[in-house]
């Protein structure tokens, strides 16, 4: 069944009540994917993480408990998501481990190399211009860094279901071209079938 766009555009850009309600709903449906791009990173006790498009927050608390002597930063696009990705790690935040940042991909403002890893779980669909985002999050990674990401791409059957004024599924090729294309070289761990499931893409950083 194809998703409303009204619904569609509040994984976009959460707002109001709704979007309360969405970032719920969406912690617990994409758990999973955020818990297979964690441990696709083996984070360490002292890295510096950054999790793209954190929306809710809840890996920032999982990412907290893995890398205890490190940094966690979250950045999102949605003022909503913000907050609600704070009030979730509020205790972090006070504590200075978490912190929130209200940004998109394309204008993450870290300085160069601060970080040793980074996530990003289905939020790829609403980037504007994959080859931008991907040089910004090389930008940001230290040399040798990683970066996973889950999405669906265009293989995927169930993208059909998604409105195309809101999201784009991107093909594994233009995935991996772009990355290579800004210097990041791309390997796919898990192996599973694009058609079927979400595909997690593991992004390295030369050293
Ligand atoms: C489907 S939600 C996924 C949230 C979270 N990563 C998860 O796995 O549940 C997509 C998130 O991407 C964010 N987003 C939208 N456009 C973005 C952009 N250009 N850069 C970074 N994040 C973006 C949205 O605000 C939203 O929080």
């Amino acid at each position: 069944m194809r998703r409303p766009a009204f619904l569609a555009e509040q994984a976009r850009n959460a707002r109001g009540p709704l979007g309360r309600f969405i970032a719920f709903v969406m912690a617990r449906e994409t758990w999973s994917d955020n818990l297979a791009a964690i441990e696709a990173l083996a984070v360490q006790p002292t890295d510096h993480v950054l999790d793209i498009g954190c929306g809710h927050g809840r890996a920032l608390g999982e990412l907290a408990r893995r890398a205890p002597r490190g940094r966690v930063a979250g950045a999102d696009p949605s003022e909503l998501m913000v907050e609600h990705a704070v009030q979730r790690n509020r205790d972090l935040v006070r504590a200075k481990l978490v912190d929130v940042a209200h940004a998109s991909v394309e204008t993450l403002r870290y300085d160069a190399a601060v970080f040793d890893k980074a996530l990003c779980v289905h939020s790829v669909y609403f980037w504007r211009d994959l080859e931008r985002a991907f040089a910004e999050i090389a930008r940001v990674l230290k040399p040798g860094g990683r970066a996973a990401f889950v999405l669906r791409t265009a293989a995927n059957k169930a993208a059909a279901a998604f409105p195309s004024e809101v999201y784009r599924f991107w093909s594994r090729l233009e995935v991996e071209q772009a990355m290579i294309r800004v210097g990041l070289s791309a390997t796919m761990p898990n192996g599973v079938d694009e058609r079927i499931r979400p595909i997690l893409i593991v992004a390295s950083k030369r050293k």
